[in-house]
């Protein structure tokens, strides 16, 4: 069976999963259905779809992002750096909620940058339309980086060397726009292709284990893929946190930031509401969930099976889902995440 759920205000931004369909006469439409057929077979009616293997970039830009990701100047005092808090192992932190600037504990735990460019809004309340505006947002936020784009231009200006690779990728040089942008061109090279699941749905059936394909079964019949589809897996919609069930009431300790959405909207149907995150190398960034209150992935399936379907999990079922999740571990630069020991990395 499986469940339909209300979309929540995802019309606001386009929805990366569903490209438009042109029109095309129907003699041209025959020729491509055969060739598409023939070539991706494996694809067709999947709710999920492969990573691009390839991303065209500015190889100039990308570089200078990539220095920029790991700059500390970017903070106020010089202390905290994206990378501090998005390293290149999970794209992540690893703590529960992250510690920002002067050891102030922030209210969420911290998404993977991994695949943020497949996302169609950042943040879990999607306060974000793009990476580029994510980069303003964090750059202001007194928790994290607390600092002012004149402030940070001015530094980064006394840096010559700097200032030449600037020039390099931007005519007009060291501005904040710029800054953004480079940050978040490297964030797009960021992606993981290649997962074994990947794999498997451009037709190498050997790719997962006969257990695995029973997850992703079980993944779909229960109407976990209601939610999490698409390219990521997940991050191209907004769907409340407790369909079925009051989550919040359970946990304890109403926050904030357990408004989710509402905080961006003030709109009442958006109490509870978060963007779907991704699942793709999930098997890798724990803790789970906005506040990161589940610490291990069978916790989190748990309560997704209990707070969104309405249902309590069987152990079998939570296990074999949670095989499939670990198919979803790709590779960065051509080599695997997935570390190695892990169900991940094992069976081909
Ligand atoms: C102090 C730790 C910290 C630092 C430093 C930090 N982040 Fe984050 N990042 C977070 C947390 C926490 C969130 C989740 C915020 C939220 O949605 O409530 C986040 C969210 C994100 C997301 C959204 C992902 C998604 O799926 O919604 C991206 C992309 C990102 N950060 C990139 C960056 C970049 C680029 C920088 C540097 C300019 C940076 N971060 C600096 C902790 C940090
Ligand atoms: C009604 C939509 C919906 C359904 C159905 C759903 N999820 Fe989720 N899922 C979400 C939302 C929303 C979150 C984010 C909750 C939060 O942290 O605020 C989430 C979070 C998760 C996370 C944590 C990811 C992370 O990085 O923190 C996992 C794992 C997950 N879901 C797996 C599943 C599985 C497995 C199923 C089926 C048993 C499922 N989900 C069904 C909407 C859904």
């Amino acid at each position: 069976m499986l469940f339909k759920f209300r979309r929540h205000a995802a019309s606001d931004a386009p929805r990366r999963a569903s490209p438009k369909r042109q029109r095309l006469p129907l003699v041209g439409l025959i020729c491509v259905t055969l060739l598409v057929a023939s070539t991706a077979q494996a694809q067709i009616n999947e709710p999920i779809q492969p990573l691009p293997i390839q991303t065209k970039l500015d190889a100039k830009k990308v570089a200078l992002g990539k220095l920029l990701f790991n700059d500390k100047r970017l903070s106020r005092d010089n202390s905290i750096a994206c990378a501090s808090c998005h390293n290149l192992t999970s794209g992540a932190d690893g703590l529960r909620t992250s510690v920002g600037l002067g050891g102030a504990v922030l209210p969420t735990n911290a998404p993977t940058v991994f695949n943020s460019s497949h996302n169609f809004r950042q943040r879990w309340d999607g306060k974000a339309p793009t990476l580029e505006a994510l980069v303003s947002l964090i750059l202001a936020s007194p928790q994290i980086m607390d600092n002012k784009w004149p402030d940070v231009v001015a530094k980064f200006e006394q840096d010559s060397t700097l200032v030449a690779q600037f020039k390099q990728a931007y005519p007009d040089g060291v501005k904040g726009p710029n800054i953004a942008h480079a940050i978040a061109e490297y964030e797009r090279s960021l992606t993981t292709p290649n997962a074994r699941f990947d794999k498997y749905l451009r037709g190498d059936k050997s790719a997962l284990t006969v257990d695995e394909v029973r997850g992703y079964e079980r993944f779909k019949s229960y109407g976990c893929v209601a939610c999490h589809q698409g390219v990521n897996v997940g991050g191209n919609m907004f769907q409340k946190f407790g369909v079925m069930g009051d989550y919040f009431a359970a946990r304890g300790n109403p926050k904030p930031a357990d408004l989710g959405r509402y905080n961006v909207t003030k709109d009442d149907a958006d109490k509870h509401v978060f963007k779907v995150p991704s699942l793709r190398n999930v098997a890798l960034t724990a803790p789970y969930f906005h506040d990161g209150s589940a610490s291990t992935l069978e916790a989190a399936v748990a309560v997704m099976f209990k707070y969104q379907l309405g249902r309590d999990a069987s152990a079998e079922d939570r296990d074999l889902i949670v095989k499939f999740l670990h198919t979803l571990t790709g590779e960065l630069d051509g080599k695997s995440l997935a570390v190695a020991g892990t169900r991940d990395a094992s069976s081909k």
